[in-house]
């Protein structure tokens, strides 16, 4: 799958639920009304989906949300995706998530052929983590990353950077994670969904995170990729890496090799841009044949746009105005 810009798009995102057991400020409001179970996908449906953009050249699955891990009987979908490693077409299946189900699932994650997981963690205070995730139980994420760390899962740690929030924290998440052999990323905050003035002041680029961390830490920067958008330095002190996602201020939209299917069965060409495609009508329609499945795929690749066009400022409106939490990042 070549898109009109020249790039292969190679990372499928796939959100199996829009529910979520945490209302991160950035990513949800406080008060959300989610879809009704009628309206997703079965898993056995997205699977489907899957197999089709494996068979036209997928090679790496992220399992997103809400939270991923609170769709009821997510295993099976793993289960399914697992078979398509070695041999099967897929490099990679993996999913983003915020921990707080990953003591019971780590091990079956494990057994299905995950080998690195995502999961978010913007503070290491227990108050703090309860502001920002409106609900959050900090011990209950700890253990489980434990559990996953145990489990032989390789852990990347995603920290949004916020003014006033935890800019003060930086030092201590690279110290952190370095004492347990973790990946770090710092990501700068999109304005999707309701942007207030509170999200725009405390949008922090991270020129400004990588200066201060610099006055601590040596970095180098590295040729490292995941296929995902971070941009990696190695820190001599600690032998880990810490990776930059700088959507407004470094835009890596020329090498964007990925498209995101939400719960619905709807097909997202750009984090950052409204237009999408619906490849649920094609999936139900024809039970027995994926040929306007895949056909729809093609159509929809053959729109990807540019990039996005997110802008951070007290007068703009969000580019996109569905939350985060619809494609799960
Ligand atoms: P790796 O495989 O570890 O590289 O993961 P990833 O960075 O692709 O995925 P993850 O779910 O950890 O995403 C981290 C952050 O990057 C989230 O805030 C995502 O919203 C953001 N992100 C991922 N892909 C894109 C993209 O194509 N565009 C933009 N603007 N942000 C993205
Ligand atoms: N801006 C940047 N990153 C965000 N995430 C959620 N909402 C936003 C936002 N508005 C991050 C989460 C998670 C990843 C999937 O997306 O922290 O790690
Ligand atoms: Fe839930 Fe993740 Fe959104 Fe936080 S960022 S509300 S953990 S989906």
């Amino acid at each position: 799958m070549i898109d009109p810009f020249g790039r292969r798009v190679t990372y499928l995102r796939v959100s199996v639920t829009d529910r979520c057991d945490l209302r991160c400020q950035y990513c949800m409001a406080e008060r959300m009304t989610f879809l009704p179970k009628r309206e997703l996908l079965t898993l056995e449906e997205m699977e489907r989906v899957c197999r089709a953009f494996v068979a036209k050249g997928v090679r790496k699955l992220r399992i997103t949300g809400g939270e991923p891990l609170v769709r009821k009987d997510v295993m099976v979908l793993f289960r399914g995706l697992g078979r398509l490693l070695n041999g099967g077409g897929l490099d990679e299946l993996t999913l983003t998530s915020n921990g707080t189900q990953l003591a019971r699932y780590a091990d079956d994650l494990a057994a299905c052929g995950v080998r690195r997981i995502n999961v978010s963690l913007d503070t290491l205070d227990p108050d703090r983590f309860r502001v920002i995730t409106r609900r959050g139980d900090f011990d209950r994420v700890m253990a489980g990353i434990a559990a996953a760390r145990a489990a032989g899962l390789k852990v990347k740690i995603n920290t949004v950077a916020m003014r006033g929030f935890n800019d003060d924290e930086i030092d201590r998440l690279v110290a952190w994670c370095g004492e347990r052999g973790l990946d770090l990323c710092f990501i700068e905050t999109m304005p999707m969904g309701e942007i207030g003035p509170d999200r725009v002041d405390q949008y922090l680029p991270l020129s400004t995170v990588r200066e201060r961390l610099a006055e601590t830490w040596t970095l180098t920067d590295t040729g490292f990729r995941t296929g995902g958008p971070a941009r990696y330095v190695d820190v001599a002190e600690t032998g880990q890496r810490i990776g930059f996602i700088t959507p407004m201020t470094h835009n890596f939209c020329e090498s964007c090799n990925r498209v995101r299917l939400t719960c619905t069965g709807t097909l997202y060409m750009c984090l950052g841009q409204e237009d999408a495609a619906d490849l649920r009508t094609p999936l139900r329609a024809y039970p027995d044949d994926d040929g306007p499945l895949l056909d729809a795929i093609d159509a929809a690749i053959a729109r990807k746009p540019k990039g996005h066009d997110f802008v951070i400022d007290r007068e703009a409106r969000p580019a996109v105005g569905r939350h985060m939490s619809v494609t799960g990042g």
